[in-house]
Parts: C-alpha cells; sequence; structure tokens
C-alpha cells in the first residue's frame, strides 16, 4: 500500500505491507525504535514503530539509517502522538538497499537548492523537490485535461525539424557528420551527405507543424519539450524545456486571449484541488505569498494593453531602469516586473508589438507597423505564454519572410496552408517550467524541471 492511501484512509487493525525510503530513525530507550518511513507519494512520512521483538531486529536495525530503503509488513495502530493519526507496529522488517551514514549526501534537514543542483539524481528524496514533482505532473494533467475536455487534438509534432520557427537562430544542429574528421580534413561541409541531406536542428517550437493539424482538422495542441541554444544564465531559461501549444482556426487575437486566460486560470485551480498538502508546503516553506498570488490570478480578470501604451506607461513612470524604454525595443524583465508587481499587481497581456521584434508568422496590423503578437505577463515570472495571430494572407507573409531573411521557398509547405484554403487562425504557447515556478514559488527555473540543461550544464 502506499503512504498517500494508509495516511488518508487505512483504518487501525489493518495489515499492511509498505517499501520506502528512511528519512529518519529514533531508537528509544525502551527497547523500541522509530522510523520515518516516506515512498514520494504524498509529503507525510509513515512513523513506524518496530519492537525489539521484531525478528533479526538486533541484526538489521543498524543497517536502518537515513536513504536506506525498506520492506516492512505489520498492524495499523492508533497512534498516540501528535502529527498522526495511525501508525504502523512492525512485525517484519528487511532492509532493501543500505545507504552508508558517512557518505549519503542527505543527512542534514535542510540543504540550499546550490547544493541540491550538484546532486540532481538524489533531490527528488527530499520534501521540496518531491512536492515540486507531484505539482507538475498535476500541472502537465490539468493542461491535457483543458484541452481534452474541449475537443482539442493532441498532435505529436516532430523534435527533429528543418525550420526555425521563432526566426532567432538559437537552435542545436543535429547532425550524423564526423565533424572531429571533417574539422581534421578541414573540408567544407556537405551538408547533401548529411543524415537528412540537408542542415537539421531540434525544434524550438511545434507551432508551425501544429497549424498543418489545425488548419485540417481544428483545434488542436501539441506538448512536449522544446529545445532553445540561447546563452543566457537567468533564472528563467533552460536550453531544454517543455512547451504546450494550441493552435485554433478561426479564431482572432481577442479570442485567443480569451483562451489564454481561462487556461491559466483552470489549470491553476485544477492543480490546487489535487495538491492541498504540496502548496500548503509551498506557502509555509518557499514563498509566503505563493497562495495569495494565485487568488489574484484566479480572481481578477488580466489586463489587456496595447504595447505602445505600456511603453507610455513605462516612460511616464518616473522609473529609473537599467534598459532604456523605447517603442520598438523588447521588453526587458524590469520592466515586465514593474507592470505586473507594481503597477497592475497582476497578470498583463500586451498586444500589438512592433513588426520588427516579433517573428515571421504573426498577422500584421492595418497600422504596417505592429503585429497580432500577444504575451501574458505574470508576478515574478515575467513572460509565461507567448502567442499571436497568424497572418493567413499569402502575399504579406511571403514578404515577412523575405524581410526576416527566410527563403520562401523553403518554407513551401507552411505557405501551401495559405494557398489552399487559408482560414484566419491564432495559437499561444506556454512554457510549463514557467507554469510550474508560478505555481509553486521557485525562483529558480533549474528547479522545477527534473534534470536542467543549461550552458555548459548536462551532467545528469
Ligand atoms: O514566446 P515563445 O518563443 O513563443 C513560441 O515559441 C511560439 N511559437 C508559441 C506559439 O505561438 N505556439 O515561447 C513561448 C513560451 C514563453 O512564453 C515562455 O514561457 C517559454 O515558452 N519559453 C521558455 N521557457 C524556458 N526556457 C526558455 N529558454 C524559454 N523560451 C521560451
Ligand atoms: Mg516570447
Amino acid at each position: 500500500m502506499r503512504i498517500n492511501a494508509i495516511l488518508k484512509n487505512a483504518q487501525p487493525g489493518e495489515q499492511i505491507d509498505v517499501k520506502g525510503w528512511v528519512r529518519t530513525r529514533r531508537d528509544s530507550k525502551h527497547g523500541f525504535s522509530f522510523i520515518e518511513l516516506n515512498d514520494g507519494s504524498c509529503m507525510g512520512n509513515l512513523q513506524v514503530v518496530v519492537d525489539r521483538d521484531v525478528p533479526g531486529y538486533e541484526e538489521t536495525i543498524k543497517d536502518v539509517t537515513t536513504g536506506s530503503s525498506l520492506a516492512i509488513s505489520g498492524a495499523l495502530q492508533e497512534s498516540p502522538g501528535k502529527g498522526q493519526r495511525v501508525e504502523l507496529h512492525a512485525s517484519s522488517l528487511a532492509v532493501l538497499g543500505t545507504a552508508d551514514a558517512e557518505k549519503f549526501p542527505l543527512q542534514k534537514k535542510r540543504h540550499s537548492f546550490e547544493f541540491l543542483r550538484e546532486i540532481a539524481h538524489l533531490r527528488p528524496r527530499t520534501n521540496t523537490f518531491g512536492a515540486i514533482a507531484r505539482v507538475r505532473n498535476a500541472i502537465s494533467s490539468a493542461i491535457h485535461n483543458f484541452f481534452q475536455s474541449r475537443g482539442f487534438l493532441y498532435i505529436h509534432t516532430p523534435i527533429i525539424t528543418t525550420s526555425d520557427c521563432e526566426g532567432a537562430g538559437e537552435m542545436f544542429q543535429v547532425t550524423t557528420l564526423d565533424l572531429a574528421r571533417l574539422a581534421q580534413l578541414q573540408t567544407e561541409l556537405d551538408f547533401s551527405q548529411d543524415f537528412f541531406g540537408k542542415p537539421a536542428s531540434l525544434t524550438v517550437s511545434g507551432q508551425l507543424e501544429a497549424e498543418i493539424y489545425a488548419t485540417s482538422l481544428g483545434d488542436c495542441y501539441t506538448f512536449g519539450p522544446t529545445f532553445r541554444a540561447e546563452n543566457s544564465n537567468t533564472t528563467r531559461h533552460l536550453a531544454e524545456f517543455w512547451m504546450v501549444e494550441p493552435e485554433m482556426p478561426f479564431v482572432d487575437l481577442p479570442q485567443n486571449m480569451d483562451v489564454a486566460e481561462l487556461f491559466v486560470k483552470e489549470v491553476i485551480n485544477e492543480t490546487r484541488e489535487r495538491c492541498i498538502e504540496d502548496m500548503d508546503f509551498f506557502n509555509l516553506r518557499i514563498d509566503k505569498t505563493v497562495l495569495e498570488t494565485l487568488d489574484n490570478i484566479t480572481q481578477n480578470e488580466f489586463v489587456r494593453l496595447p504595447y505602445t501604451e505600456a511603453i507610455d506607461l513605462l516612460k511616464s513612470s518616473g522609473k529609473d531602469f537599467e534598459y532604456p524604454v523605447e517603442w520598438g525595443n523588447d521588453l526587458q524583465s524590469e520592466h515586465e516586473r514593474f507592470l505586473t508587481e507594481e503597477h497592475f499587481q497582476q497578470p498583463v497581456i500586451l498586444f500589438d508589438y512592433p513588426r520588427m521584434i516579433k517573428p515571421f508568422y504573426m498577422r500584421v496590423n492595418d497600422d504596417g507597423k505592429t503585429v497580432r503578437a500577444m504575451d501574458v505577463l505574470v508576478p515574478r515570472v515575467g513572460e509565461l505564454i507567448g502567442g499571436s495571430q497568424r497572418e493567413e494572407r499569402l502575399d504579406v507573409l511571403e514578404a515577412r519572410m523575405t524581410e526576416c531573411g527566410l527563403e520562401p521557398e523553403e518554407y513551401w509547405w507552411y505557405l501551401d496552408l495559405r494557398r489552399y484554403g487559408s482560414v484566419p487562425h491564432s495559437g499561444f504557447g506556454l512554457g510549463l517550467e514557467r507554469m510550474v515556478q508560478l505555481v509553486t514559488g521557485m525562483t529558480n527555473i533549474r528547479d522545477v524541471i527534473p534534470l536542467p540543461r543549461t550552458p555548459r550544464n548536462a551532467e545528469f
């Protein structure tokens, strides 16, 4: 039986078997030991009482150290102690795997997140990282539920691609060419000899391929890993992260915003309902304002503000920003934080960004200067979602590609979607890890993905 079920539902008198890892052991002077056992199913430990009469007690108990793994059978009893309803009185105890008390790294009650990043293979055995894994799981499930309950198709778009969706040139190349040998021979790279016969990369987004399905079958979404070789060592960027990207035909930008707002709210609500104990932990130990922040997000309407008005607002704020505020520049994190944390104190959807700072696929507005882009900014995390209405006019799209330095012929299949039955359509991308940061209050994105990939770091 798993410990979450025992702590919640099991009754005194029940015979049970449990398996898990030892958090602590205390030996009483009166000839028995207390073990705190955790199996990852919940934050709470099962208290186990092992009497000296249990067969093999003397030989076994010395191996019951923090980090060791056990299989225990016994009967539940009402616990006289505070803090738990029931405790397990062992009738048999076996050590499955020992953990050398001198060497096991997780001895202290609390370790710094920096230290735990160096032992990322063991950190899920701590309370914080167990809770993060369970919340991340609940968020992923809520994401699927949101779209599945609305009839969206889950589309598995490819990981290897020959197009650069965001046009930012931040792609990891995929090749079977023997680069070391070619460098030795000092020959030119000949991609016709490469596996795909041309340069290929890991995808930065599944959007372009999702558009194929949205303009054939209706509402759909992709949800998978994406890769960006941006050399930024921030608390909000990973080289490998997960993105969920809905794509919807016959939907314009305001409707796209409606979906994004409802989506964020529903995913937060469902996750909170499912992870009550873990969320209380985050609110107590990680960030005392996290539940309040989430209430504020789910209970109020997001502010919707054109980029141009945001620039005016930032300029007249009297704030001394490190990066200059100028129409045509991308917003920096300090600007986003000012808007969401100081000025509005709630999520803000900025839209109609300058054409020159956004990718080729966004629909050009009648002013010619802006595109139908939207970013959802939230307190503490900044940009949570990026999306847009897509350019559905063939001639405008071709001109934009050329302007962005892309060869329209290389995107012939994407242009075909505009040649044959083109429709207005929209979509957005939400970074899963940023959502986990928002919900848990964790400040560093490296702590909300199991094994983070960042510049010079892919150890595990
Ligand atoms: O704004 P982005 O670049 O948008 C797209 O990729 C579009 N193709 C999405 C679409 O319209 N279908 O990325 C979307 C989101 C960001 O708002 C952010 O939450 C996350 O992905 N993101 C990252 N998360 C972690 N590390 C990075 N390096 C990220 N880059 C983007
Ligand atoms: Mg973006």
